[in-house]
């Protein structure tokens, strides 16, 4: 039995909405005790597109994880992306008038370094601490208590569309649920997938979703950059369908059993029988077009990557390399063709194990999920077990459980 202290992740994704419970166990350790996972059936590149549809499948998903947590879920911190999202780095400058660095005096710093003027359509999503200076000396990472007049910091902002925002705040508060916080999906990932030290060498995370391919870019254990790359898993199928003439399903159906990007790594004459379009005859298709097909958009995606650390000076700062994570992150060979074009080392990021659920959710695509768990716990929104819904659950729970577990090991296996 845990202590009745609960955390709440909501990750409103494109391909697939995920609400993970966790609960503070009697030595203060997070464990995972539900989950609801269901498809996406409003977005579109990471941003709502349809209330109604949106808000039934966020409701589908905090009911699953009801049923198995058998937590009634009132409030969740919630992961915001989609191709909206505009970051930048600005700073501020305040003078220290008791000479020792308070609280106070941080908080001023980082209103200053708010005041930037962006349009009147956008809002700060997150203003991120990068490193302060005290006078002369820089690169402190808590100033307070130290002595000095002038206090100076930089920062990451990440601001979004208010419309956008609004809409998916909506959406979770007509599903019943309060925002407690909302999180870039790409910090909320690397939450869950990077450690501290590649934070401090410096690497890139790339959360490829369904939508969008969501980049967060840390140095010195700091976020130095962040991007929404408008190109998903669903391109990949896509460029499948259309190459082949194939249905949607049939082309997700070999993108994840059969997909790969590298045709070096196939055998170039092997075949694989396709299931064509309604009244059309099933057809053998070369495993080399297939690669072909997946490799010219996996090209892109990574040539985006690469121009973007140009772009933006951060060659020298990446010495860790590359992490890929999200559900795309999973086509074979993708993380062979990242470190050819990027020139870094790569590899995939699984999310940290929490205790509970563990094997289950050790999938690159609940990254982002239970990066929201962890930021939960960081930021201490923890919230008190509703324990009034709990008694009816029970009745029937113990069913409702395994046909829940079923079917996320269905998903997995
Ligand atoms: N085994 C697999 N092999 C290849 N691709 C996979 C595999 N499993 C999932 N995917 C792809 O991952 C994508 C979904 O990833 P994910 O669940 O991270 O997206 P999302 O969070 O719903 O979307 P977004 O973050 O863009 O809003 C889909 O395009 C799906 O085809
Ligand atoms: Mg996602």
């Amino acid at each position: 039995m845990g202590t009745g202290d609960i955390v709440v992740g909501l990750d409103v994704g494109t391909t697939k909405v995920c609400a993970v419970v966790g609960e503070y166990n009697h030595d203060n350790i997070l464990e995972i005790i539900g989950m609801g996972n269901q498809p996406s059936l409003g977005l579109k590149k990471g941003s709502v597109v349809n209330i109604d549809k949106t808000v039934s499948s966020i409701m589908s998903s905090l009911e699953e994880a009801k049923l198995m947590s058998g937590v009634s879920i009132k409030s969740a911190s919630i992961g915001i992306a989609g191709s909206h999202i505009y970051s930048f780095n600005s700073s501020g400058v305040v003078a220290v008038k008791n000479r020792e660095i308070v609280q106070e005096d941080v908080d001023r710093v980082l209103e200053a370094a708010k005041a930037v003027v962006i349009p009147s359509d956008r809002e700060i999503l997150h203003v991120i601490p990068q490193k302060f200076k005290v006078d002369n000396i820089d690169g402190i990472k808590n100033p307070i208590g130290m002595c000095g007049v002038r206090l100076e910091v930089h920062v990451h902002i990440v601001t979004g569309s208010i419309p956008l925002i609004q809409n998916l705040i909506k959406c979770v508060e007509q599903a019943g649920v309060k925002v407690e916080q909302i999180v870039l999906q790409p910090i909320a990932s690397s939450m869950s997938v990077l450690s501290s030290e590649e934070k401090e060498l410096g690497v890139v995370l790339v959360d490829i979703g369904g939508g969008t391919t969501d980049v967060a870019v840390w140095k010195d254990g700091c976020v130095i950059h962040s991007a929404v790359i408008p190109i998903g898993g669903n391109h990949f199928t896509n460029d499948l369908a259309v190459a082949l003439k194939i249905t949607h399903i049939e082309a997700e159906r070999i993108k994840t059993n059969h997909g790969c990007v590298l045709g070096e790594k196939m055998n170039q004459s092997a075949k694989i029988t396709v299931q064509g379009l309604p009244g059309m005859k099933d057809r053998e298709v070369q495993m080399s077009v297939i690669a072909n097909v997946l490799g010219s958009r996996a090209e892109e995606m990574f040539t985006i990557i690469k121009e973007m650390i140009t772009e933006k000076n951060l060659s020298a700062e990446i010495t860790g390399g590359i992490i890929l994570t999200g559900g795309g992150a999973l086509i074979d060979g993708l993380q062979e063709l990242g470190e050819y074009i990027i020139d870094r080392p790569t590899k995939i990021g699984h999310p940290i194990a929490f205790g509970g659920l563990t094997k289950v959710m050790q999938n690159p695509k609940f990254s982002t999920v239970l990066g929201l768990i962890a930021s939960a716990q960081r930021n201490k929104k923890t919230v008190k077990r509703d324990t009034s819904v709990d008694v009816d659950h029970h009745v029937d729970l113990i069913g409702k459980l395994s046909n829940s577990l079923k079917s996320v090991f269905k998903e997995i296996f």
